[in-house]
């Protein structure tokens, strides 16, 4: 082989590897600054939702919230799961907001959901915390529930564990796809 097509080739190899990098990098920078605003409407699975229902540790008139809560399923069920306890949602979407108000009065619950995004909110008074959210929100809204809520407050997080914090409790479901429970 040449000495010219010898350079070619490592010209055109350099090339690739310089355009994937490039790629890769603008991918990933556009994908978090999507989600850094947007975060898309995924369900808990049914079958998730009965382990969460099986593994709730909640005493009568305490307070129970899903500070991401979609559309309703969670907050139905654990209020018919526990009839006695304020359960309450926070859904910043129009669409599962208006769902969660909708199957609300359709069911005759009680539950209360605020249009609001829950980082504006303080969460003091609540006793038990449930969310399935993203990876990289969960140092973030640790650290606000250390700081707002009382001693014992329970922190249920589906899938996405707090790297920096040790769970009090973890309930393996799947691989990847556990249930981790803290206390503050
Ligand atoms: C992954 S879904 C979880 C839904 C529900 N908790 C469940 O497990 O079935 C996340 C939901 O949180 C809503 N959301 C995202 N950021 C929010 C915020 N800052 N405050 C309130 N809701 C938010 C989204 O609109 C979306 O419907």
């Amino acid at each position: 082989m040449s000495d010219k097509i010898i350079l070619l080739i490592i010209i055109i190899f350099l090339n690739w590897v310089f355009i994937t990098l490039w790629l890769y990098f603008i991918i990933k920078a556009l994908l978090q600054f999507i989600f850094a605003y947007w975060v898309p409407f995924v369900p808990t699975p049914d079958k998730k939702i009965k382990i969460l229902l099986d593994n709730l540790e909640i005493k009568e008139d305490n307070n129970f919230v899903d500070i991401w809560c979609g559309d309703w399923r969670i907050m139905a069920s654990v209020e018919e799961k526990f009839p006695k306890i304020n359960v309450y949602g926070y859904e910043n979407s129009i669409l599962p907001y208006q769902k969660a108000i909708k199957n609300k009065q359709k069911n005759n619950l009680n539950y209360t959901v605020y249009k609001k995004d829950f980082l504006k909110e303080n969460l003091s008074k609540y006793d038990v915390i449930y969310c399935y959210m993203i990876p990289y929100m969960m140092p973030k809204i640790w650290s606000k529930i250390k700081k707002e809520c009382k001693k014992w407050t329970l922190f249920y997080t589906s899938s996405f564990d707090i790297k920096s914090e040790k769970y009090y409790k973890k309930i393996e479901i799947k691989k990847w796809n556990h249930l981790y429970i803290y206390k503050v």
